[in-house]
């Protein structure tokens, strides 16, 4: 009698957790909390968190609550890889969410197409994700796009001829992006006058400009992350290096001036929304992300609040709850009215989408134009 007790109280804990299963949407996340690029998951999350707990204090989704499980992959590529498995296999999530960063959505993706779970990734920009299979999704831009905003912006606004590129070699977001607009830069009758290297957690850059320095360029892209664009920053402006600083979305984060200071003021990148927009809807969100968590949402924070409301519309439209049917609804989505734009995803699982070019002013993004496809 006293071990069938023993055993029953052993087991109440599981039955809790299969009855709470089973009334409850599960969504997993994966993201980088720590680490290099840390705000890139935690404004994910907290976008993501905004948006479902609406959705829930709404009533849910067809009765039932959302679940958001999230997993840190410390920015690594191969815990990104473990978290999409365990999420899948261990938590039995229905749609998975992730990554920012493009190689960590590139090492995830092939395992949610092999169990055919859907993934959508908020912001992963480089080409590559989406090929993965037809349960991969995204809800930006691609850097085709991306790499040719950057190239006519620093020909046509910033009437520069020739152009530096530092790129980070060990990041598929940073190669694929520095490729693009090397091209498109020469399309449009420019010069890139030098190429060089670093790596991701890199800290000195000084070879490299004191080389770009000798070659006089007009402008120099850097399709970097935030912490080693703003180190670079500093140093390529305490080596004399004058001119505008020019890169992509994934500067986005308020490190990149708490790193790089006076020094990243005055450059350029091109993002995925503005926060200068009068548009309803983004004025809404900025309020409200502002109220929960005292900050002013970055990009990565609106795409994952739009990707959240993306897939759970999708859920919403299934007859009956399963993976195969979610994929085959977020590929319905049609103009959806979301945050950083209207979302459409086409035939190749990719928004289609305007971007921004915006400049560092402090901690303020000061709006510079629209680029539309
Ligand atoms: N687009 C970047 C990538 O693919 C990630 C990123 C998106 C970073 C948005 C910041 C803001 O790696």
């Amino acid at each position: 009698m006293k071990n069938t007790i023993i055993t029953f109280l052993a087991i109440l804990p599981l039955l809790g957790a299969c009855t709470k299963k089973s009334n409850d949407i599960l969504i997993g996340e994966f993201g980088s909390l720590t680490g290099n690029d840390a705000t890139f998951g935690l404004s994910t999350n907290k976008g993501l968190r905004m948006a479902f707990d609406e959705i829930n204090a709404a009533g849910g989704i067809n009765g039932k609550k959302i679940k958001l499980i999230t997993i840190d992959d410390q920015g690594k590529s191969e815990e990104a890889a473990s978290a999409v498995t365990r999420l899948i296999t261990q938590d039995n999530v229905v749609a998975i969410i992730g990554e920012v960063a493009s190689g960590r959505s590139i090492a995830a993706a092939p395992i949610a197409q092999k169990h055919q779970i859907p993934m959508v990734t908020h912001a992963s920009t480089n080409p590559e994700v989406t090929k993965k299979g037809d349960f991969i999704f995204r809800t930006c831009f691609i850097d085709p796009f991306q790499g040719f905003v950057g190239a006519k912006f620093s020909i046509q606004t910033l009437k520069a001829k020739k152009a530096a590129i530092l790129r980070d070699v060990k990041s598929d977001y940073s190669v694929g992006l520095a490729d693009v607009f090397a091209t498109e830069f020469k399309n449009m009758g420019g010069e890139i006058i030098a190429d060089l290297s670093f790596q991701g957690g890199d800290l000195d850059f000084k070879a490299q400009l004191t080389q770009i320095r000798s070659k006089n360029p007009d402008v120099i892209f850097i399709p970097g992350y935030y912490t080693e664009v703003g180190l670079m920053a500093k140093q390529a402006r305490e080596l004399g290096i004058k001119v505008p600083l020019v890169g992509g979305d994934g500067w986005d984060s308020a490190r990149l001036h708490e790193i790089g200071k006076e020094a990243i003021n005055g450059s350029y990148y091109s993002n995925h929304y503005t926060t200068e927009s009068t548009d309803p809807t983004v004025v809404e969100f900025i309020k409200k992300f502002k109220e929960k968590f005292n900050e002013t949402p970055d990009s990565m924070a609106a795409l994952s609040y739009d990707t959240a409301k993306i897939l759970a519309a999708a859920i919403g439209r299934t007859k009956e709850l399963t993976p195969k049917n979610i994929r085959d609804e977020l590929a319905k989505t049609t103009d959806f009215p979301g945050v950083t734009g209207k979302i459409t995803i086409n035939a190749d699982r990719n928004a289609v989408k305007s971007a921004v070019i915006v400049q560092v002013q402090g901690p303020e993004r000061k709006y510079i134009s629209t680029v539309s496809p």
